[in-house]
């Protein structure tokens, strides 16, 4: 990566905490918590990732999640991501994680929480890296799910910033949740939602109008809705994109066809974002090296984009 990119102050506003569980990490989770896998070696585990779709990608982010058990795990991931943006000079992050996937496997709320927490704290502290956490409601289960899941966040209020949405887009849509993220703007909450990643830009619309979000996490289908991508210029409204985690899920065949570049120039405030980076290929830096090598950008566009990262935060 070069030198100059690398040194660029950014924030990172689009990071599933799960999804930077390195396959090095994972095994020796597994191993300290005497976990079988069904992948023989950390080689053949990274040899399957190779996705067609998001589901895909979802059906192992989900099952390598599954050697996450104590706080001292959740700390030492979180941990182990604040470093890596440490070494890129990111200096803001407000990463996602999503509770369901652990309450459903029966490790309490609690335990997901604290060791997050702590890290975080820590990483203000030793690294000087501030942040905002936001609790991610997995729309592939019911919005009631989603209600029981607020109601275990709210003993923490103060440890979040806001709420989001994700795992599987397609039939999912943003209105099936305005009622939980009514509750969760009523409690001061900020709201954002993976939208017009695989799916349509109606469910873009939809977040911004049912669930009155503040930033459109992907958003890269903006680009087919020429009243909607007005809007979300004259509004100014932040879209977290996430180009290696487009190329690997197939929403856009090869990075020289990504948009990212033709939304900054049309004044859409875009950000440069990882996603999963420990299954896409690449943190912030590697994100921001694609750019430069595929599409061409630019020092001046590099800077925008960063800047726009920083204009971004909810925190
Ligand atoms: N999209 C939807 N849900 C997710 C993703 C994503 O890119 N990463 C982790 N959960
Ligand atoms: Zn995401």
């Amino acid at each position: 990566m070069p030198e100059w990119l690398n040194a660029l102050p950014k924030a990172e506003l689009h990071l599933h905490l799960e999804g930077s569980l390195e396959p090095e990490l994972l095994f020796a989770l597994a191993e300290r918590n005497q976990i079988a896998l069904p992948w023989a070696d950390v080689e053949t585990l990274r040899a399957a990732y190779a996705f067609n779709n998001l589901q895909e990608f979802l059906d192992l982010y989900y099952a390598g999640a599954n050697v996450l058990r104590t706080e001292q795990d959740f700390y030492d991931l979180t941990w182990a991501y604040l470093q890596r943006c440490k070494a890129q000079n990111v200096i803001h992050v407000e990463p996602f994680f999503d509770p369901q996937t652990h309450t459903d496997r029966g490790i309490p709320f609690e335990v997901v929480l604290r060791g997050i927490q702590q890290a975080l704290l820590d990483g203000e502290k030793q690294l000087g890296i501030s942040h905002g956490l936001i609790l991610s409601f997995l729309r592939h289960l019911p919005e009631e799910e989603a209600f029981k899941t607020l109601e275990q966040a709210m003993p923490f209020r103060d440890a979040f910033i806001g709420v989001g949405l994700d795992s599987s887009e397609k039939g999912f849509p943003p209105r099936l949740f305005e009622r939980v993220f009514a509750k969760a703007r009523s409690e001061g909450l900020h709201a954002v939602a993976h939208a017009g990643e695989e799916g349509p830009p109606e469910y873009i619309w939809e977040a911004l109008d049912l669930l009155k979000i503040k930033r459109i996490d992907h958003g890269v289908r903006a680009i087919e809705d020429e009243r909607l991508m007005q809007r979300i210029i004259d509004e100014q409204i932040p879209l977290t994109v996430c180009p290696l985690s487009n190329i690997k899920l197939c929403v856009f065949e090869h990075m020289g066809q990504h948009n990212i570049l033709e939304m900054l120039e049309r004044g859409v405030k875009v950000t440069v974002n990882s996603d999963d980076p420990a299954y896409f290929g690449g943190y912030v830096g590697e994100n921001f090296a694609a750019l430069h090598e595929h599409l061409g950008m630019t020092e001046a566009q590099a800077k925008r984009l960063a800047q726009n990262s920083l204009d971004a935060r909810l925190a």
